[in-house]
């Protein structure tokens, strides 16, 4: 049936109709009260269908009606009857907003709950969706919903302090309270809050932790939405509750599976069966998690005092440290060479894929170090090493002929120039005895009577040219 079907009744509300307007809004109310009594159930069926008129609720509420109009609930026909109750086709107050015709006058949060769940929690409605209906379930057994159910705790967060109640959008939309960026703040909303945590002693830092952490600066500053944790990915979206001790690896192994899979063949492992420890949180800590250094094995190994300075497996530790660094160092240096190479004119691409070799097995390492087994973290340090040696190897061996060749081209020069000179102290030479020879024939004898003027300038031009 469409919102707007000719069944509604004038909205005339001035003059002199009211009085009858009255009388005949009490007696509908009546009337329906006793068509209630018998037909209770089949309203409530009714209400289930989605196919409501609510052009009156909207009238006297615009407010509501302006939230409720880009809804995904408006979308899909839900109407305010659907879950408010009341009857809809009515445009005085009284009738339209008769208890007795199913209006529901103030909804407690348990009886909110329980709303959104009378149609989430109802498999039939929500399959031709393809929504899940384990919202309400879940949220019964979450620390939420076990202290509004149980203890009737109103402090606690229900389905419409994360979703809204009216401008209720797809979690996709990024104008939803639980789109992936806005989370941390709708859960900051309460936890941030210390005048409505104080009675439960928990702490109030979790949303400053994470936006300083590195999931935090992906999620928030960055805006990576995909594959990044918010508080409910690790939380739950409706099973709110901490991750139990034995969960934590389960949540940021989702993620993190190499570290997860290496820190399950470790000792900690047993540890944390023990209860002596928990897991990843131990060391990186669980709302602010930093980018990992090195210092993690002088402050996490420890911590609360879990090993002394001086026992064997704060060495271990230290020891592992040693590797890595060792294979950092040779990595930096052999990359610094490079650069040096480069600069001196040398081509050097040949390296770049040793250098990435090097470099992806010292990334091996960092999620061996979990499994804290020295001598497999001791192998890949040494390939790295190997990997950076050999291009520190080459490019030397690069140089040294290089400086050969470079000897070689200076003997050539040499060679060269001692031809040039010696060339020229030959012409020299020649020219000097021609010379002489020139002189000794004029002199010898009286000049001959044509070309006398020719010979006499070559003297003269000889004689100019030897002074000069
Ligand atoms: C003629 C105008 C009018 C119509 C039609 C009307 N309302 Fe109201 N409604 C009001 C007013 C005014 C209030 C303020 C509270 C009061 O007077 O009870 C109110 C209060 C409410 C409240 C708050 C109740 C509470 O206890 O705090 C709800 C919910 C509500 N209306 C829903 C509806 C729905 C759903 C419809 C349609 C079935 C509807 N209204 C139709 C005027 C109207
Ligand atoms: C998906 C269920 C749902 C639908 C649909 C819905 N509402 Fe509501 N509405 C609620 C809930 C739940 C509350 C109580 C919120 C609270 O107490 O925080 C509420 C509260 C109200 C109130 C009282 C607001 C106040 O400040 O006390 C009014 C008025 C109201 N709704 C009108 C409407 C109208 C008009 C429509 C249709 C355009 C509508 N609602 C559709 C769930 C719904
Ligand atoms: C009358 C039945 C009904 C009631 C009551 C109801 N919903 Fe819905 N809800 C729907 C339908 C139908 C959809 C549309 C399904 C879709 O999104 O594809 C929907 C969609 C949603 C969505 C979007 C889901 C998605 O991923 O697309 C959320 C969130 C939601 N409802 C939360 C609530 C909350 C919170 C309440 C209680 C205040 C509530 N609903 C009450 C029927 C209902
Ligand atoms: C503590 C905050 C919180 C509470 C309380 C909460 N939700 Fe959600 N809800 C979420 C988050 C977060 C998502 C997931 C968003 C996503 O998929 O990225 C979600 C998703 C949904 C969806 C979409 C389908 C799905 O399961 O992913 C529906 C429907 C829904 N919630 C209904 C409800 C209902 C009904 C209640 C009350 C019983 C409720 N929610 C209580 C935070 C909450
Ligand atoms: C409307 C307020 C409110 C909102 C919004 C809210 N919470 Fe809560 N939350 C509470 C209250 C109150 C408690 C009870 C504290 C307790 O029992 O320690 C609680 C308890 C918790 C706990 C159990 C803490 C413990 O150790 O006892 C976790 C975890 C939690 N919330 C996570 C979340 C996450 C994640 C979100 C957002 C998706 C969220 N909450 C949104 C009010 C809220
Ligand atoms: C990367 C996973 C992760 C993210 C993201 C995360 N948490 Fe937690 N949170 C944990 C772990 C792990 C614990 C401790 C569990 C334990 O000790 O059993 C915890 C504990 C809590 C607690 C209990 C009190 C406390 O501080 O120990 C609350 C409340 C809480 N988180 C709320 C939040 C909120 C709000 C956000 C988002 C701003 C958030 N968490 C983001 C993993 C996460
Ligand atoms: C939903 C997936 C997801 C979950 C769950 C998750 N992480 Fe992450 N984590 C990431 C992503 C993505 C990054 C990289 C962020 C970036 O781009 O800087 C990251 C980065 C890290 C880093 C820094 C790594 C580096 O190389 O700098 C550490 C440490 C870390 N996470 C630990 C954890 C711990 C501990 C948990 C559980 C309490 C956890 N993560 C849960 C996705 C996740
Ligand atoms: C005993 C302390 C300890 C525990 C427990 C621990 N880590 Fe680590 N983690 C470290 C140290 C130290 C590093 C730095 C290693 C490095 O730089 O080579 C690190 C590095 C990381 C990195 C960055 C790796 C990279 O490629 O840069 C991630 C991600 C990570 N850890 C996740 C986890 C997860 C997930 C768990 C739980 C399964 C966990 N860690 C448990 C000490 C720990």
């Amino acid at each position: 049936m469409k919102e707007k079907d000719g069944m509604l009744i004038n909205p005339d509300l001035s003059g002199r109709n009211i009085n009858l307007r009255l009388l005949f809004s009490v007696l509908y109310c009546i009337l329906w009260s006793v068509a209630l009594f018998g037909l209770n159930a089949s309203a409530q069926e009714s209400a289930r269908t989605l196919k409501k008129v609510d052009d009156w609720c909207r009238e006297c509420h615009g407010k509501e009606k302006k939230l409720y109009e880009n809804s995904i609930h408006n979308k899909f026909g839900v109407s305010c009857i659907d879950c408010h109750g009341g009857d809809s086709k009515h445009a005085d107050k009284e009738t339209a907003m008769c208890p007795i015709a199913g209006f529901k006058p103030k909804l407690s949060k348990k009886d909110i709950v329980e709303l959104c769940a009378s149609c989430h929690n109802d498999e039939q409605m929500m399959t031709p969706y393809g929504l899940l209906t384990n919202q309400y379930d879940l949220y019964r057994i979450s620390i939420h919903g076990q202290r509004l159910f149980e203890k009737g705790d109103t402090n606690v967060a229900i389905c419409v302090d994360c979703h809204v109640t009216h401008a209720m959008m797809k979690p996709s939309d990024p104008r939803s309270l639980v789109y992936p960026t806005n989370v941390p703040k709708t859960c900051a909303q309460c936890h941030a809050d210390e005048k409505l945590m104080k009675p439960y002693e928990i702490p109030t830092d979790q949303y400053d932790k994470f936006v300083g952490s590195i999931h935090g600066d992906a999620l928030l500053k960055r805006g990576l939405t995909r594959g990044v944790p918010q508080c409910a990915t690790c939380h739950g979206n409706h099973g709110a509750a901490p991750p139990g001790v034995q969960d934590v690896s389960k949540i940021c192994g989702q993620c993190h599976p190499n570290e997860r899979d290496n820190f399950n063949k470790s000792p900690h492992r047993e540890a944390v069966d023990k209860g002596e420890m928990t897991e990843c949180d131990s060391c990186h800590n669980k709302h602010d998690i930093a980018k990992p250094t090195l210092e993690l094995f002088d402050t996490s190994c420890g911590k609360d005092n879990c090993h002394e300075k001086n026992s064997d497996e704060f060495a271990l530790g230290q020891q592992i440290k040693s590797l890595i660094i060792k294979a950092n160092d040779t990595l930096d240096n052999a990359r610094q060479i490079i650069k040096d190479a480069e600069s001196a004119g040398a081509y050097t691409t040949q390296y770049e894929f040793t250098i990435d070799e090097a470099h992806t097995n010292i990334q091996q390492v960092s999620s061996r170090t979990h499994s804290l087994n020295k001598s497999e973290i001791g192998e890949y340090t040494a390939k790295a090493i190997t990997a950076s040696d050999s291009v520190k190897k080459d490019i030397d061996e690069h140089f040294k002929s290089l400086r050969i060749r470079k000897v070689g081209l200076g003997i050539v020069w040499v060679f060269v120039l001692a031809t040039v000179v010696a060339l020229y102290l030959r012409k020299r030479r020649a020219d000097q005895e021609w010379q002489n020879r020139l002189a000794l024939e004029l002199s010898e004898g009286p000049a001959p009577s044509t070309g006398s003027g020719e010979a006499l300038e070559r003297s003269e031009g000889i004689d100019s040219g030897d002074s000069r």
